[in-house]
């Protein structure tokens, strides 16, 4: 632990960070914080929400939160346990009238559940006795110049609140912002890794998986049984459908839930680090944090634990931690500029950092889409000098994406499959941009081995109960799900048309319309086969596809919607159906919520414009977006 940190806890200048994120933002930000705690001379350990022991919160005197919202409004999965202890009845309404705390949150505002997370919590802590060090504050990522424009004056004016109860000690000056800290990490050098692990110096990661739960911590590896384009090769986009075999898992999954994929760098990336940094990329070593209060981020945890004695090598490192492939955050520029010895490069990288530079960073960084390693190679002079541990603070670890579950289990045992748009881009940058991981999905060959894991989905269907022979009948089912956004329906469909639950058994007898939206026919109809096969086994089955480019004039989902607005109403309204949407967060979610409130009042009148909001209520209105 360093002298600051040591010195802080003596004097007890010290506070709690707790952050709850689901892909790393609000985890950066609440390490920013620590480390401007640190230079203040304060101890300020960062702990993600559900890493944190619950029962010490009642002693604790004063903590950060800062946390993401994430699904439709929901809770990050990493505070979902320490939430759930909040909400219990049995906490007092005064446990902590001994704590104070703020509350800082990071959503977007496209989605109609703005910071409901950090909303949710403030009140709360509220509830229960806390008292707010300030307003909440709601960063949104929808402003031009990102969450910084909300995250600056808030941190800013926290830090006069802090100071002024934490008062800096007279003989102490906060330390100089233009040098950098000492890194969180210790790196212990191995070596000779046989003196270590003896003759047996077979360090490979262990590819076998433990057994159930199955977590990030511990992933399910399953061997992919087939990769298959589903759109045509003259077509700009690729699609695949990839069925993974999950015999022995044990994995039970419904439609609506979601697999999360662990990727790792792509091969031209892990051959890019090293051909610019010249590393021994065998180099051995062993990783403790610098602050025992902090663990190490979970993804390198997973790695150590997956080594022998927890040695990892460089090569392990920069292939399945380094997200290579990320945007580089303002922390990155910041921390590169105190690291570097070129006045030249030091300038650039700190201008890059200040608040009122903040568009210029955007115009460099985030508009093209500028992968870090790209960032490190614009500044060699800074970046040739990096020792390990700069690069273990510099570069994020990479991060798990979500993919809705696009078969059934009770149709396909033993498998799993994804549908997958493979994510490449032109930017104003010359090489096109690559998503990480449906890159390394794609490229994924039969017999290759993708570690994974299941989480319940926020789409639930109405369930389907087969009782003695027959089965009950169920409300009109209408979902809504142009490109991979079809993925759940698509299981779903699976489930209630093709399943073998009903072989001798009478099939439920339910309207089940599935709206789909491509470009063309003949590019990107996908699955068309298959929804011809339930068509024919199910005549409740009905099919609408907008083909977007098939005429002169634009046509989307939500124009075949309206095509069938007097349907759409006795369904939902009359027969008490359900409705559904999934699919990609641009403008199609707000489209299609539009459409639906127009149909609702040309058909209901004036007084059915909030119907959609009671719908939404009794959970027969649903939604799983993603940006
Ligand atoms: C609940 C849930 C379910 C999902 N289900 C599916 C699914 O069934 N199928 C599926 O394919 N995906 C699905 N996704 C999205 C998936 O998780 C990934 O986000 C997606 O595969 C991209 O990941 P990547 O690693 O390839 O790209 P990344 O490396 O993460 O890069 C993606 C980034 O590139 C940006 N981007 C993408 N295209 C462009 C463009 N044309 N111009 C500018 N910027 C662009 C995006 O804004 C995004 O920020 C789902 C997401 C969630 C949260
Ligand atoms: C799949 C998905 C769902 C989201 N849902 C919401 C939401 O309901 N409300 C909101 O305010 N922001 C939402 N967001 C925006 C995130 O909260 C925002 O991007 C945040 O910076 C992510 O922080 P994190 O990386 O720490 O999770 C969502 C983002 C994604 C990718």
């Amino acid at each position: 632990m360093s002298k600051v940190l040591k010195m802080a806890r003596e004097d007890g200048r010290r506070f709690l960070i707790l952050y709850g994120s689901q892909t790393g933002t609000a985890q950066e930000v609440a390490e920013r914080i620590a480390r401007d705690g640190e230079r203040v001379h304060m101890a300020c350990p960062v702990i993600a929400m559900d890493d944190y022991p619950v029962q010490n919160l009642l002693h604790e005197n004063m903590i950060i939160f800062v946390c993401s919202t994430t699904g439709q409004g929901e809770e990050p999965d990493n505070m979902k346990n320490f939430w759930k202890f909040l909400l219990r009845k049995n906490l007092p309404p005064g446990s902590l009238s001994s704590t104070a705390f703020a509350v800082l949150g990071l959503g977007d505002s496209s989605y109609d559940r703005f910071n409901f997370a950090a909303k949710r919590l403030h009140r709360r802590l509220l509830q229960l006795g806390g008292s707010a060090l300030c307003e909440v504050g709601l960063a949104d990522e929808q402003h031009d110049l990102g969450q910084d424009f909300v995250i600056d004056p808030w941190l800013k004016n926290l830090w006069n609140i802090l100071l002024a109860r934490l008062p800096l000690p007279p003989n102490r000056k906060p330390l100089d912002p233009e040098v950098p800290l000492p890194s969180r990490f210790e790196v212990l050098s191995v070596e000779n890794v046989r003196s270590v692990l003896g003759n047996d110096n077979s360090n490979q990661p262990e590819a076998l998986s433990k057994g159930q739960p199955w977590s990030l911590s511990n992933p399910f590896h399953a061997q992919i049984k087939a990769n298959t384009r589903v759109t045509a090769k003259s077509h700009f986009q690729d699609v695949r459908l990839i069925t993974f075999d999950i015999t022995n898992s044990e994995m039970i999954f419904r439609p609506g839930d979601v697999a999360l994929v662990q990727p790792q760098n792509l091969e031209e990336d892990v051959e890019g680090f090293f051909s610019f940094f010249k590393l021994n990329r065998k180099k051995c070593f062993r990783l403790r944090p610098r602050n025992p209060e902090c663990p190490l981020p979970l993804g390198l945890k997973v790695l150590l634990e997956k080594h022998k004695h927890g040695i990892i090598s460089l090569e392990d490192v920069a292939r399945h931690y380094f997200d290579l492939r990320s945007i580089p955050k303002r922390f990155f520029f910041e921390l590169l500029s105190q690291l570097s010895k070129s006045p030249r490069e030091k300038e650039r990288l700190k201008e890059f950092t200040s608040a009122e530079n903040q568009d210029e960073r955007y115009a460099y960084a985030n508009r093209p889409r500028r992968t870090l390693l790209e960032a490190l190679q614009d500044f060699p002079e800074s970046s040739s000098s990096l020792k390990l541990e700069n690069l273990l603070d510099l570069i994020p670890g990479i991060k798990p994406r979500s993919f809705s579950i696009a078969s059934s289990q009770k149709h396909q045992e033993g498998e799993l499959q994804l549908l997958v748009a493979v994510v490449k881009f032109k930017s104003r940058l010359q090489k096109p941009r690559l998503g990480l991981c449906s890159n390394y999905l794609a490229r994924a060959e039969n017999g290759s081995v993708v570690p994974l894991w299941i989480k319940k989905g926020t789409l639930r269907f109405p369930s389907l109960k087969v009782e003695a022979g027959h089965s009950t009948t169920l409300p009109p089912v209408i979902m809504v799900g142009p490109g991979t956004g079809v993925a759940p329906f698509r299981a779903y469909l699976q489930e209630v048309i093709f399943s073998e639950v009903f072989r001798n058994r009478e099939r439920p007898n339910f309207p089940k319309f599935l709206y789909f939206g491509c470009r063309n026919e003949k590019g990107d109809f996908y699955c068309q086969e298959e929804y011809e096969e339930m068509q024919k086994i199910d005549p409740e089955f009905k099919l609408r596809v907008a083909f977007s480019r098939d005429q002169e004039q634009k046509r989307y989902v939500q124009h075949l919607l309206r095509e069938d607005a007097a349907l759409v109403w006795d369904m939902v309204y009359r027969r008490g159906g359900w409705v559904y949407l999934a699919g990609n967060a641009k403008q199609m979610p707000k489209d299609v919520k539009a459409m639906m409130e127009e149909i609702f009042v040309r058909e209901g009148g004036q007084d059915m414009a909030d119907y959609l909001d009671v719908l939404e209520k009794e959970g027969r209105w649903q939604m799983e977006t993603w940006s």
